[in-house]
């Protein structure tokens, strides 16, 4: 699929149906996350793959946002290997597990498959119920699956503010 038909097509899916994708297609998604960019290439990423019924339910307990997908991936980062930006403010860990996340979003729209990007729960929580090493930082968790025959994007799907709104030429 042609990058900006990927862009497109994508939707947060709220309707999964049963059938698990393929090794192939999560793959695929995984080294697309693999090759983000990370600030000096820091890589602080963990990307936790949840198929088994045993964790589907786990996470079924920490949100309401599943929708039925076969799979879900947590991605989590190392918050003692990110990159404080000059200043000591800001570290690149919420920004750089995005950016992979977000590579594995569109990655999963160019095999066919339908993702969520689900943030609605508490992120000690979740590390506590995977039983996470201290030193990562949950930042979200991602439903992949294909849409249920009648899914559909939410309407708010459509509405984009215009791009004289959101970008300024300076
Ligand atoms: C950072 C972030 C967190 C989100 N968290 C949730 C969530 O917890 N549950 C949910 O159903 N959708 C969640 N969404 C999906 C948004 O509701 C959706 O992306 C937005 O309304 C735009 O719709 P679209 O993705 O279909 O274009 C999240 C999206 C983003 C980018």
């Amino acid at each position: 699929m042609e990058f900006m038909d990927v862009v497109k097509n994508r939707y947060s899916c709220k309707n999964f149906g049963a059938t698990q994708i393929t090794k192939e297609q999560l793959d695929v998604i995984l080294e697309a996350g693999r090759l983000a960019p990370t600030a000096k290439n820091n890589q602080e990423q963990h990307v936790y793959v949840i198929q088994s019924k045993e964790s589907l339910a786990k996470v079924d307990g920490l949100t309401p946002c599943r929708y039925g997908a076969p799979t879900m991936l947590l991605v989590a980062f190392d918050k003692t290997n990110t990159f404080t930006y000059p200043g000591q403010k800001y570290d690149s860990g919420i920004e750089d597990a995005s950016i992979v996340a977000t590579h594995m979003i569109l990655a999963a729209k160019s095999v066919g498959v339908d993702s969520c990007w689900v943030n609605f729960f508490d992120p000690e929580k979740a590390s506590e119920a995977f039983q996470l090493p201290k030193n990562e930082e949950v930042l979200t968790f991602i439903a992949l699956g294909y849409a249920a025959e009648k899914a559909e994007p939410l309407p708010n799907h459509f509405n984009r503010k215009p791009i004289e709104q959101t970008v300024t030429y300076l």
